[in-house]
This record gives structure tokens, C-alpha cells and sequence, in this order.
């Protein structure tokens, strides 16, 4: 630890600022003054033997006064009601659609006019994909950032951003934005100067002179784009080194084991907050740590810098909570959320991506085992913090979960994956989905999976051979994914399009900037005819919205689906049936998923197991009251059906 007085620097920085320690800005000062040892402790802990590391801490300190001086009173107040409120992101009421903005509305000026249709699809909660500067064909989506302060010239300007969120603001939505923490541009200005040869700059990412350490490092760092960006680091001739780029060779990877990159950073991140954001998506956190010998993914020192960001924040920006966009083994994800005296104080939010792929799983195999057998890893998640649950992102399906959940339920792991690649790609005589495989590894044969949520259920193909029953069932089959995601409890996150039901676009690949990443086949360009047919009596596109809608109304109505550690998983007395209870105060509600094509049958023993025994159920996606029957007959599910079921009249056994 270092020897510096952190008191003594507060004051220095209190004083500085002219910050009110006794009347306004009291509740930060106590926030500050009980937390700085942390922050010390957590700095000194990776940045101790670093030359600049005493320099650094004061700096950071400075840093934190300084933001908080800088925030608006709106955020302030904003920040104190969500402190009262307490784990604010465990709300039943927060429903988010994640969206390009280019895409679904052609620039930030345009998005204001549109929050009109998402209030009343029932969403309050938004996730721009990146609007910052990022070089056309060199861009990853917007997460090869060449300014992180810069809008993005053909997205608008700062102001038009400022104003979106202001237009959010008075509507009561909240705003999610990336911070891409682990990799910068190479156009961007630290990059430049480290390519012209500047050091100060070039320690700001990991350049060698030659490829010895470069050699050394790829043989244990796996590859995340095997097929477009082989190698995890790029020769930069200007400079004749090579910097390591574990993404594509446009993304340099950011060097946190120097001081001034983890503090530069977190101004950045600090600018964002002080934007209006409320939650901030950090981009890739499992990389941000490089250890030779590694994988260079999910190291202890990655989650040390992320509680270190949190601390910092919840000292100066309490109201911004931080998602850890953490694509990982379920046993890694978990890890996110903090570990031992830190539980619950690293990110407020992870992806469920292990659920996510599982409900593929499910919806391909129809059965719903490995999807159970996964769940004793993910209910270890700590009360306060959350999921970001979703059935497709921007991103590929992965198919990450254990080998031992997919044995658990009898599979043999290598061709119970083969078998859902082949499914999703349409190379399966029993598939009716319309994908593609995204980043084969030619050496594991690995891959994941592109495709929408509609061409995925079947309805891409089922509307090219004009087959109403086939798009009735796809249809069924999106509400049953989109179902489970709205009530296992986090934040339900809609995919834009997803809500009318747009199929594949194929047009990246006459774009060569784009041509070579099939994600883009899953990111539309929205034609607002097609959304404005949700008014039109019995269209696809009405049928999902309607059904979506009513899907946020029912999660909105009950308390019971906000995220409180309330979920009990059901005895599994059918394997083509998901089920879980979500119950608070004296309240139950079992929801039941049948992931099977045919009808499936369930004893009605199952709604009597957990000590009660209800008489009558309550269906409150169809309206339907059930009298419970005898053990030994059945409750039946139709094909794809989901059932709400609340037990409104039911003893507890003796
Ligand atoms: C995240 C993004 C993904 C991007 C990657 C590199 O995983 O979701 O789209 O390619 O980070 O920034």
C-alpha cells in the first residue's frame, strides 16, 4: 500500500473545488470519505511497483472531486432517488430494447420522434449501440472507437445526444451506452501517436519490436475471430512493431497495467455519466487484463480494475449502474458480479447469455434439460445485482455453457453442439431455422451462430414457401422465447425488430466493410412501413407486437417478476417443459414453457410440490381460471404454449 495520506488529498481536493463537505455536498462527502480506502487499496493493489502509481492515485482522487463538482443537479437528484430507492435495477417495471440508431431511425435527431412507438410497445429502458467516432469499414459496429467524446458524424453531434437523453428524461426512460474499455481504434489519437512513434503513447497499448513475446502470447490466447482476424496481434509498419489486437486488427488492445490508460478511461467513463447514463455497458471487461502464459481472459486483475471503476463511480455518479458485457462460462459470468468481500460490488449487471443459448438449445432438441442443469450455477448470483435477459443481441449465439450441463442431461457434448450448429444453419433435416455459422474455428471446429430471432424460429423460411401453419408456429415460438426472458427475472432486453418480426438481411455482404461478419444479417435496417402493419388486423408483424406488448404489460403488472432472488425452478416432470415459480409476499406464479412441437402433458402434482396446494390457477397471458385436478391426471400444453399460472386460491399443507 502506499504511504500517501488519502485524507489529506481529499481535503486538498474538497478544497480545491469548493465542494460544501458540511451542507449540499455532505452525502458525497461521506461517500468519499468511507470509500477512498478501497479505491486506494483496490489502485494500489495493481498499480503499486508502477513509477507513476503515487502521481496516479492523487490524480484519481482529484479526478473524482472534479466529476461530481461537474455533474448536473439533475443527476444529483436523480442519483439520491435512486440511492432511496435501493437496487433500482431489480424493478419489474425497467423493459429495454437495444437498437442502432443509424438503422432503425437514421440518425439521433430522428430517434425522439420514435419513442412514441416504444412507449407503446411498453419499453422505457434503451441501448444505443455505439454512436461514437469510428472509421467507416473499420468500425466493429461502432466498437472500434477512434473518439470516445466525438459523435459519429452521420449519427449527428453531442448536442443532438444530449438532447436524446433529455428527451428520455422527461419521458422517465432510461439510457444504456458502451463504453468499449478493453481496445481502442487505430485511428484514434493515442494510437496515432504511438504509431508515429511517440512511447508515451505506445505504452498505452502492448507493442513489442519483434514477435518473440507476440508467439509467446498467441499460444495460449484463444482466437475470437478465427476466420476474419487470425492472431491476436497486427504488425504496424509505420512504427515496425506489433500491438496486440485480440479482436480485429483495427482494435488495439488498451494497456491497463499502465496507470494513465486506467485513469484516462475512466474519465472517459466519468463523461458518460455525467452525460445522464444510467446504465453503462462496459464492453469486453474479460479481456482487459493480459498475463503471458493465460488465456488473457476473466483474470483476477480484470475484476480488481472493475470494482475499482465501481467504487469510483458510486462515489462520484451513484446513479449509474454498471453491466458487465462478460460473454463467458456460466462459472466465469457469475464472477462479475464480485466474489467475496466484494459480492455485489463489482457489476450491478451481467447478460444471461448461459440462459440465452440454453433456450436455443431447448427450442432445437425440444428438451429442456441442460437447461435445468445449468440453472444451480446461475442462481448463485448475489441479491442486488441482475441479469440482462434476451433471446438475440447484435452479437452471435454461443454456445458456451459446460460440457457438464450437456452430459447431465445425457448428451454427448461435441455432437450435441454439432447437432444444434447444423440446426441453426439449416443444415438439419428437422430444422425450419435460417441462420449461419459465425467464426468457425478451423482447428476446433467451434462456432456460433448468426441469425434474427424470426429466421432463427422458422418464420423466414415459412414465409418463402407461404405456409400459414408454419407461420403460426414460428410465431409461437418467438412469443415462447420472448416469454421466458420477460418473467425469469433481470432486465428483459427486446432486440430491435424482434418486436415485428424482421427476418434475415442479407445485404451486408455487397458492403465489403461489412462482408465479412455475417452479425450483420441480424442487424436490419428498419422500414417503418413494415412496423407501422402492427395496425394492420392480423398481419405477422401485428400478432408479435401485440403479443410482446401484451407480454411487458403482465410483467409490468406483477411485483413478483422484479428480480429478488424469487425464483424457484420446478421439479422437471417433463423434459420438454421449463418451469420455475416466481413468488413474493403470499403471491405464486408458476411459469411453465413448453418447448415441444407436440402437446405436452404435466401431472398436476407439480403445482402441489413446495408445501402448497392450490385450487384454482389463474392464467394471465390467456385468462383462463384451471381447477387444479387430481395428482394423477394431467395439465396439458398445447404446442409452444407458455402458461402464467397464479394459484389465487390455494392453502398451505399441513
Ligand atoms: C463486444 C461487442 C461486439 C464486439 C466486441 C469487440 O463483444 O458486443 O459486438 O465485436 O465486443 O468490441
Amino acid at each position: 500500500m502506499y504511504s500517501i495520506n488519502l485524507e489529506e488529498q481529499i481535503s486538498i481536493a474538497c478544497n480545491k473545488y469548493q465542494i460544501d463537505t458540511k451542507g449540499l455536498d455532505q452525502a458525497f462527502y461521506k461517500r468519499l470519505f468511507d470509500n477512498i480506502s478501497t479505491v486506494g487499496h483496490l489502485f494500489a493493489s495493481i498499480y503499486e511497483h508502477h513509477a507513476a502509481g503515487v502521481e496516479k492515485l492523487i490524480a484519481l482522487i482529484d479526478l473524482l472531486v472534479l466529476v461530481y463538482k461537474e455533474r448536473s443537479n439533475t443527476l444529483k437528484e436523480k442519483d439520491a432517488h435512486k440511492l432511496a430507492q435501493g437496487n433500482w435495477v431489480l424493478s419489474n417495471q425497467i423493459v429495454g430494447m437495444s437498437l442502432y440508431v443509424d438503422r432503425f431511425c437514421g440518425d439521433l435527431k430522428g430517434l425522439p420522434s420514435k419513442l412514441d412507438y416504444l412507449k407503446e410497445l411498453g419499453v422505457n429502458f434503451l441501448h444505443l449501440m455505439p454512436v461514437f467516432e469510428s472509421p467507416e469499414g473499420e468500425s466493429d459496429g461502432g466498437y472500434a472507437v477512434a473518439d470516445f467524446r466525438k459523435v459519429e458524424e452521420r449519427f449527428g453531434t453531442m448536442e443532438d445526444l444530449r438532447d436524446v437523453q433529455q428527451h428520455m428524461q422527461e419521458e422517465n426512460m432510461y439510457l444504456m451506452i458502451d463504453i468499449v474499455l478493453n481496445h481502442t481504434s487505430h485511428h484514434h489519437e493515442w494510437a496515432k501517436k504511438a504509431r508515429s512513434g511517440d512511447a508515451t503513447y505506445q505504452d498505452y497499448f502492448y507493442m513489442f519490436s519483434d514477435r518473440y513475446l507476440p508467439d509467446q502470447f498467441d499460444q495460449t490466447m484463444p482466437e475470437i475471430f478465427p476466420e476474419s482476424a487470425p492472431g491476436n496481434f497486427s504488425y504496424v509498419p509505420e512504427c515496425n512493431k506489433w500491438v496486440m489486437s485480440v479482436f480485429h486488427h483495427y482494435q488495439w488492445d488498451l494497456n491497463y497495467t499502465n496507470p494513465a490508460v486506467f485513469n484516462d478511461m475512466l474519465l472517459n467513463i466519468f463523461f458518460y455519466a455525467n452525460l445522464g447514463v444510467d446504465i453503462l455497458r462496459v464492453d469486453a471487461p474479460a479481456f482487459i487484463w493480459k498475463q503471458l502464459g493465460t488465456t488473457c481472459q476473466n483474470l483476477p486483475q480484470a475484476h480488481t480494475l472493475l470494482r475499482l471503476i465501481k467504487q469510483c463511480v458510486n462515489i462520484s455518479t451513484p446513479g449509474m449502474a454498471l453491466l458487465g458485457e462478460a460473454i463467458v462460462a456460466p462459472k466465469e459470468i457469475m464472477k462479475y458480479f464480485g466474489t467475496d468481500e466484494f459480492t455485489a460490488k463489482e457489476c450491478d449487471v451481467a447478460y444471461n447469455a448461459t440462459q440465452m443459448a440454453l433456450q436455443w438449445d431447448a427450442l432445437a432438441t425440444a428438451d429442456t434439460r441442460v437447461m435445468l442443469a445449468a440453472q444451480h450455477e446461475l442462481l448463485q448470483k448475489p441479491f442486488g445485482t441482475t441479469w440482462i435477459t434476451y433471446t438475440r443481441c447484435h452479437d452471435d449465439i454461443g454456445l458456451g455453457y459446460d460440457d457438464s450441463m450437456i452430459t447431465a442431461a445425457g448428451y454427448h457434448p461435441y455432437h450435441h453442439r454439432k447437432f444444434l450448429k447444423d440446426y441453426y444453419s439449416g443444415n438439419h433435416e428437422l430444422s425450419d431455422a435460417t441462420g449461419a455459422l459465425f467464426s468457425v474455428n478451423p482447428k476446433t471446429q467451434d462456432a456460433r451462430i448468426s441469425g434474427t430471432l424470426a429466421s432463427l424460429c422458422g418464420l423466414e423460411k415459412a414465409i418463402r414457401y407461404n405456409d400459414v401453419l408454419a407461420i403460426q408456429q414460428s410465431i409461437s415460438k418467438i412469443i415462447l422465447m420472448q416469454a421466458q426472458t420477460m418473467f425469469l427475472g433481470g432486465i428483459p432486453m427486446l432486440y430491435y425488430g424482434d418486436e415485428v418480426g424482421y427476418t434475415n438481411d442479407y445485404t451486408y455482404q455487397n458492403d465489403s466493410g461489412k462482408s465479412y461478419d455475417n452479425r450483420w444479417m441480424h442487424r436490419p435496417m428498419i422500414h417503418w412501413d413494415k412496423n407501422q402493419r402492427i395496425h394492420i388486423e392480423n398481419t405477422v408483424e401485428q400478432k408479435i407486437f401485440l403479443a410482446v406488448q401484451k407480454l411487458i404489460q403482465l410483467r409490468k403488472k406483477l411485483f413478483l417478476f422484479g428480480d429478488y432472488k424469487n425464483i424457484t425452478w420446478v421439479t422437471p416432470h417433463n423434459i420438454h417443459v421449463a418451469g420455475f415459480i416466481r413468488a413474493y409476499d403470499n403471491k405464486r406464479v408458476y411459469c411453465l414453457f413448453n418447448y415441444n412441437k407436440q402437446a405436452s402433458y404435466i401431472t398436476w402434482y407439480l403445482f402441489k410440490e413446495h408445501g402448497y396446494a392450490p385450487a384454482v390457477l389463474f392464467d394471465h397471458w390467456t385468462g383462463a381460471k384451471h381447477k387444479v385436478g387430481l395428482d394423477h391426471e394431467y395439465f396439458i400444453m398445447e404446442p409452444y404454449q407458455f402458461c402464467i399460472l397464479e394459484a389465487v386460491d390455494y392453502s398451505v399443507r399441513s
